[in-house]
């Protein structure tokens, strides 16, 4: 069994005053003060991140995060493009489950604003087929616009119920003192704003952020919350190579897988945490994550059910819209803000103190990898 015994989120945003390393140590240090936990009792420490090596020149995270620290536990770095820190915490889960370790740290951290969008956009671009796609300028805005393009001619998903994603998670980031954006936006700002890739606008991204989170896994119950399904899958990294690009087939096979191992069905989820790195992004996860039948995940964000005071409230944090999207970070984050969620110590942005099943969803890229846990809350 393995418990989420604390968190830790630092600030996201443009942090022109901080570094890779002091984002991760605050975040860490967060995370044990959190969880009551000492650095000596600590056995392994997994480090996601994607993109230091092209945005500050670092490699070799782990053993920088681990000399930091002034420990000597094995420790990992985790790159799996966007999908990193769902990778690293599930990799943490299994060191657990595998009888290794007994106390794990898992840190997500990325520091992006350091050098110019347009570098920013090149680094981010080597997480898609080099060959294929952003050889010829493909970026990710560009590929989720086409996917957005292709799931509004097949399914009749409009550009208003795409904005209302953006709507929706900046209402719920409003309340996150940790958010990038923490404030609302209306449906006429993201349809008025500066386009980006058509029919995506600047309101439809995920920024370009700096941040960290870290939790710490612990085998013995030091928390009420569990991670009780942890599932992987993958799919081609380009999107020519799919036979469907309305779908992200790899979220399909890691859901139902996680939710096959929990014995849950979707209709005992209270709470999810999924990957909106674009407005798009949020629809397709809706369906491919099940809460929707294929086509009508426009229809579940116009319905209100996701949104504040809905049933199925998603991306209480803000979403990576607006809380922000330091690429490895944004899977451990998740976590984090689950197992405040399910544990009543989500301050202004509780939802509920009758949570019991959280879901998280991280993806890499445009669907390459994808990434799905359940969490529960234990009496
Ligand atoms: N939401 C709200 N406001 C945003 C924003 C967003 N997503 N992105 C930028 N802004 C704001 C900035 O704070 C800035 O405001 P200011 O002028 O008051 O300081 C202004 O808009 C312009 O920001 P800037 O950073 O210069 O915009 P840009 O045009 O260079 O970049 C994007 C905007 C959307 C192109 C960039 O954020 C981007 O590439 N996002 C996608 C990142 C990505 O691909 N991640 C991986 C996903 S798979």
């Amino acid at each position: 069994m393995t418990y989420i015994a604390g968190s830790y989120t630092t600030k996201f945003g443009e942090l022109w005053e901080r570094d890779l390393r002091s984002l991760g140590i605050e975040a860490i240090e967060g995370a044990l003060k959190d969880a009551n936990i000492e650095l000596k009792d600590i056995d392994a420490l997994y480090v996601a991140n994607m993109a230091a090596s092209r945005l500050s020149g670092q490699d070799h995270i782990g053993s920088l995060i681990a000399s930091e620290l002034g420990i000597d536990v094995p420790a990992y770095h985790i790159e799996s493009a966007c999908a990193s820190g769902g990778v690293a915490v599930r990799l943490g889960h299994l060191d657990i489950l595998s009888g290794e370790s007994k106390n794990i740290l898992v840190l997500g951290v990325e520091k992006m604003t350091d050098i110019s969008n347009s570098g920013v956009t090149a680094a981010l671009s080597g997480a898609s087929d080099e060959e294929w796609e952003a050889f010829y300028g493909a970026t990710f805005p560009s590929l989720y616009a086409m996917i957005a393009r292709e799931h509004m001619r097949k399914f009749g998903t409009t550009r208003e119920q795409l904005a209302l994603c953006s709507v929706k998670n900046h209402a719920f980031g409003s309340k996150n003192p940790h958010a990038q954006f923490p404030f609302e936006i209306t449906t006429e700002q993201v349809l008025d704003a500066s386009p980006v890739a058509d029919p995506l606008g600047l309101l439809d991204c995920s920024p370009i952020s700096d941040g960290a989170s870290a939790i710490v896994l612990s085998k013995e119950k030091k928390s009420d919350v569990k991670i009780i399904s942890s599932a992987q899958a993958q799919d081609t990294i380009s999107l020519h190579k799919r036979n469907d690009i309305t779908e992200l087939t790899a979220t399909v096979k890691a859901a139902n897988k996680a939710f096959h191992s929990a014995g849950l069905n979707r209709n005992n989820i209270d709470i999810v945490e999924l990957h909106d790195c674009f407005s798009i992004a949020e629809i397709l996860a809706y369906e491919d994550l099940g809460f929707a039948k294929k086509g009508e995940g426009g229809k579940l964000i116009e319905s209100g059910k996701t949104g504040p005071g809905g049933s199925l409230p998603v991306n209480t944090s803000g979403g990576l819209k607006a809380c922000g999207h330091p690429v490895g970070a944004t899977g451990v984050k998740q976590i984090a803000e689950l197992a405040s969620q399910l544990s009543g110590s989500a301050g202004a942005r509780q939802i509920s103190k009758n949570l019991k099943y959280g879901l998280a969803h991280n993806v890499g890229g445009s669907g390459g990898t994808a990434v799905v846990h359940i969490l529960a809350k234990v009496g």
